[in-house]
């Protein structure tokens, strides 16, 4: 099965308030990773930019996902629901908060799903969760419910990475905390807690990296391939291993304003070593007594 792991379009309608040109660096972007093939195309949040305060964002980005011919899973990031009462006051536009249960928030009348949606695809169930300070969405006891169950091995995704990507410049600091507080670690333990997951894909940091969160367990988070970095993830999961692949779209390669890399230089910042772009690790030995017990 073949996952690719894209994140934070930032898809705008026209004309374009925030990215200018965005919609077009899509469109040429999909032309160029449709030839991978996919089986699934997962999207990690930010969507849109401005989707908690105008629908029609949301609409509209659906109707682009729609349209690329490929089974895709989509969870929403801070700028489609907003994640607190604190950043919708200090960013009505961009991160308007929804003071309403899930039904009722723009983000669930659009994509008309639950907070917790996920889809087989191979031998990997493929699990998305929307988080919100909190959690009055009820999303972590979803997913506990759903990993508790025997079954496939599982890739969770979120937006918010569970363990910081950087640890020099603006991503030394910008992660989970002051969005969903004390909900990203119950994410984590949940996912760390789990006999199933396999990895755990993010977005929200605009900038792609591999990070170890235990012993078997990687992170992986996708660029932004609206604003950039245009870069995704090409995952495979065959015989009980893992790979990945750092692929690119055609939107620009940074994100990030040189003062804020903490003195690194661009490119190492915002697509990380090169020997991580590509890789493998296996899982089967996890397997072997699941399969036993099951
Ligand atoms: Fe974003
Ligand atoms: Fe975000």
């Amino acid at each position: 099965m073949r996952l690719l792991h894209l994140s934070d379009l930032h898809f705008e309608t026209r004309p374009e308030r925030l990215y200018v040109g965005v919609s077009s660096t899509l469109n040429s972007s999909w032309r160029e990773l449709r030839g991978l093939g996919p089986d699934l195309v997962l999207v990690s949040g930010d969507l849109t930019s401005y989707g908690t305060w105008d629908q029609g964002q949301l609409r509209g980005v659906k109707r682009w996902l729609d349209s690329i011919g490929v089974d895709y899973l989509a969870l929403p990031g801070n700028h489609d629901l907003g994640a607190n009462l604190d950043r919708g006051f200090k960013f009505p536009v961009l991160e308007r908060y929804e003071n309403v249960d899930w039904a009722r928030t723009n983000f669930a009348r659009v994509f008309e799903q639950g907070p917790v949606v996920s889809k087989r695809v191979g031998e990997v169930e493929v699990i998305a969760v929307a988080l919100r300070e909190r959690d009055p969405d009820g999303a972590l006891a979803e997913l506990e419910e759903a990993l508790s169950r025997p079954g496939a091995p599982v890739i969770v995704a979120g937006h918010y990475p569970l363990s910081l990507v950087r640890d020099h410049g603006v991503l030394a600091t910008f992660g989970s905390e002051g969005f969903i507080g004390p909900a990203a670690g119950r994410l984590a333990s949940l996912v760390l807690g789990s006999e199933r997951v396999i990895a755990y894909l993010c977005g929200h940091v605009h900038a792609a990296s591999v990070v170890r969160l235990s012993d078997t367990i990687l992170q992986f988070s996708a660029g932004a391939l609206g604003p950039g970095p245009s870069r995704g993830w090409l995952l495979e999961v065959a015989g009980g291993q893992l790979s990945w692949e750092l692929v690119a779209g055609s939107g620009p390669d940074y994100f990030w304003k040189g003062e804020q890399l903490g003195g690194a230089d661009p490119a190492d910042y915002h697509l990380g070593p090169s020997s991580t772009w590509r890789g493998r690790v296996s899982f089967a030995h996890r397997f072997q007594e699941f399969r036993l017990h099951s």
